[in-house]
């Protein structure tokens, strides 16, 4: 998608049914080839990033097959433990595949992920816990050559509570014979699936979603048929989307569990919402001004902080966003602030003073995060809002979302 244009002004109303998360069906997507049997990933969404990860499974050697709205993964061909380079510079999340090739193969090359808009990316984390597993790990000319011949079961501990380090690790140790406690891990509702994933396929993990994994390794894996959870990302950014239009929507198959933080944001705002059998009812219009800190879950998720700026934009005061967790997620600011926006960021805080009428504007789209936030953006600026997205990045991470909000 090259261009938006949007045209602001109108009520968001109706439902929308969410697709599974993209964060969980990529590290599941890697956790698919510590069999040699295939695994059906149900409701998998129809995005960029899962393309790319396909691309990548093809190219060692899987077959891929989707169809009705489902992702079958057969690894049954896999012969490669080296990752093709050109394509693992082209998604992060190629990294997760270090863990699961370690466990089939006891040998793994990757190429150093790219870091992205949002920061430096590092992998350290990654290595340290490969490291602690006994995998020889030698960085030369952006390669990084995993030797595992003598990985053995044991305990691993993070420096801080990594998602991606923590799914590698959790993969890499799962058919380790013998006990493996992982501890300070991630606790994100996308650790629980992928831990729910593994057990589908007969692995023994337990404590995910707590301070404290436990992997019992197996023999071996089967297949599985399996369904990721909702998107919460999708859920909240629709979410936020109703409350700066004074809207009534009901999004569909969103887990409130899973957006505690977010939705207590949002009630602070001044809107109404409703937790349902069916998903999450929202209706009303932000306007009383409020402080974020995004922080690990279950704290404030940093991918909301983008949405919730432009919610900021429509509440009558003072705001105040903290980013804590990436370095420079912040480039959706000075597009805001083209729109009419009044912010200012300091020390990787954000004050946003709201209430000031937003006018449209050709804008850019700097990463996944702030190019919804944009589409938001425009959706309350007065008059014609051109969204340029060269790079494609809304698509990556949100499924048909111009059909959605239209
Ligand atoms: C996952 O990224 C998500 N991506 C991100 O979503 C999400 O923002 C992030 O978790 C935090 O919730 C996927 O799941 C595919 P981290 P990940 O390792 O695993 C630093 C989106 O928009 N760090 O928890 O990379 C890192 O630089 C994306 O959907 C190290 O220093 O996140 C960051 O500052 C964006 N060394 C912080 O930790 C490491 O080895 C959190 O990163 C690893 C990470």
């Amino acid at each position: 998608m090259n261009a938006l244009r949007i045209h602001g002004g109108r009520r968001l109303t109706g439902e929308w049914r969410v697709h599974s998360a993209k964060n969980a069906v990529l590290p599941i997507m890697a956790a698919s080839i510590l069999t040699g049997e295939a695994t059906r990933l149900e409701g998998c969404p129809e995005l960029v990033d899962v393309a790319y990860m396909a691309d990548i499974l093809r190219t060692l050697g899987c077959r891929i097959h989707s169809g009705d709205g489902a992702l079958t993964i057969d690894p049954q061909g896999l012969n490669r433990h080296e990752m093709p380079d050109a394509l693992a510079k082209k998604i992060r999340s190629s990294i997760f595949l270090l863990g699961s090739i370690l466990a089939r193969f006891r040998k793994a090359t990757v190429t150093f992920p790219g870091g992205c808009e949002i920061g430096l990316r590092p992998i350290d984390l990654h290595l340290s816990g490969l490291r602690q597993l006994g995998v020889d790990v030698r960085e030369e000319g952006g390669l990084i050559r995993c030797d595992g011949r003598h990985m053995r079961a044991g305990t691993v501990h993070f420096d801080y509570p990594s998602v991606g380090a923590t799914e590698n690790v959790m993969m890499a140790a799962v058919l380790l014979k013998g006990r493996t406690v992982l501890s300070n891990v991630a606790r994100e509702p996308e650790i629980v699936d992928l831990q729910n994933l593994l057990n589908a396929m007969g692995a023994r993990i337990s404590g995910a979603g707590t301070h404290t994994v436990t992997v019992e390794g197996v023999e071996r894996l089967h297949g599985a048929i399996y369904r990721p959870i909702p998107d919460r990302v999708e859920a909240g950014t629709l979410l936020c989307a109703a409350a700066i239009t004074e809207g009534s929507v009901l999004v569909r198959g969103a887990c409130a569990e899973h957006l505690r933080s977010l939705l207590f944001k949002l009630a602070e705002t001044g809107v109404g919402i409703r937790e349902t059998p069916a998903g999450i009812r929202l209706s009303g219009t932000a306007v009383s001004p409020f402080e974020l800190r995004t922080l690990a879950y279950p704290g404030f998720p940093t991918d909301m902080q983008a949405p919730m700026t432009v919610v900021a934009l429509k509440c009558h005061g003072t705001s105040l966003l903290n980013e804590t967790v990436f370095e420079n997620r912040f480039m959706h600011v000075s597009e805001l602030c083209r729109l009419g926006g009044h912010i200012r960021v300091e020390n990787n805080v954000a004050l946003v003073e709201g209430g000031h009428p937003l006018c449209g504007g050709v804008v850019r789209s700097t990463d996944l995060r702030a190019g919804a936030a944009m589409m938001l953006a425009g959706m309350i600026a007065a008059g014609e809002t051109v969204l340029q997205d060269p790079a494609g990045h809304i698509e990556r991470g949100y499924q048909d979302l111009p059909q959605k909000l239209r």
